[in-house]
């Protein structure tokens, strides 16, 4: 596997790969893969020719009470699962080769949908994470993209970006990766105690909570939600950022359970905030 630090190394070895006619897949990360990174690069290696995996933990995505510095980081352990899942060429860019110290040009979506649900705690998140995968894209400029279903308002937005800014690029969402007992992984996961691992499954438990009731018709989503609420508000060591029923596509609140419809939640252990989320069926 090809490790490469600079946009140029990247442009170079895509075009080299472009002159023989092989297509490219991107899956953007910010690195501690875990299981759920590697079934976004199985699904790559998949579709694509060429599979390249970015590695990088980008700052202008966290606000300044948040944990960027700690954000868990090991570059061998995720060079390691990114060759045994078969990545071509890993981008690990340092911070300076993507931002120009006066770097001051953003992507934005300036509507409600990056306002909503996560957006209503991190009204920066998005535009940080538009900017970047934007970039990302620029540099890389790949058939596809790799994005999981468990950051299903940010793979939205990055749907709408892409429509929006036309860029050519097929973008595939792929499903949320579970730990044995449930809990969708993730890197913050590793921020828990044994204690709030444990109280943490009362995630899954209202996704798989609210599914039942989907499938038995309920359609109120107060309704829904609340039972999801009550689920997880009796875990004295969760306290819910938020629990919503949205338009799949707009994110947009809705009052009715139906097919498309998104039921995502937040919910924080001390500070560790995870987020879980299903998607009515049809
Ligand atoms: O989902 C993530 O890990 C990040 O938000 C992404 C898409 C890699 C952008 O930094």
């Amino acid at each position: 596997m090809i490790i490469a630090t600079t946009i140029q190394e990247v442009r170079a070895q895509v075009a080299a790969w472009r002159k023989e006619g092989l297509t490219v897949g991107l899956v953007p990360t910010m690195g501690y893969l875990h299981e759920g990174h590697a079934s976004l690069v199985d699904r790559a290696v998949s579709m694509c020719d060429r599979v390249v995996a970015s590695d990088f933990v980008n700052p202008t995505q966290f606000a300044p009470n948040e944990d960027l510095d700690s954000y868990p980081r090991d570059f061998d352990h995720d060079c390691a699962l990114l060759e045994e899942h078969g990545c071509h060429m890993v981008f690990y860019p340092a911070v300076s080769e993507l931002y120009a110290p006066d770097a001051a040009t953003y992507v934005e979506i300036q509507s409600d949908m990056p306002k909503q649900l996560c957006g209503k705690t991190r009204p920066t998140h998005f535009k940080g994470v538009c900017t970047v995968v934007s970039k990302l894209f620029n540099i890389v400029q790949p058939d596809k993209a790799f994005f999981g279903q468990k950051d299903a308002q940010q793979l939205a937005i990055i749907r709408r970006m892409v429509r929006e800014l036309s860029y050519g690029i097929e973008i595939i969402g792929c499903p949320i990766v579970r730990e044995a007992d449930g809990l969708a992984k993730s890197s913050r996961n590793t921020y828990l105690n044994p204690d709030q691992r444990k109280a943490a499954l009362v995630l899954s438990q209202a996704v798989a909570l609210g599914q039942r009731l989907a499938a038995e018709g309920e359609t109120s989503a107060a309704k829904l939600v609340g039972a999801m609420t009550d689920h997880i508000g009796r875990e004295p060591l969760a306290r819910i950022d938020y629990v919503s029923a949205v338009d799949g596509v707009t994110m947009e609140p809705v009052d009715t359970i139906k097919p498309g419809v998104l039921v995502a939640m937040a919910v924080y252990f001390d500070k560790t905030r995870l987020i879980d989320n299903f998607t009515v069926e049809g």
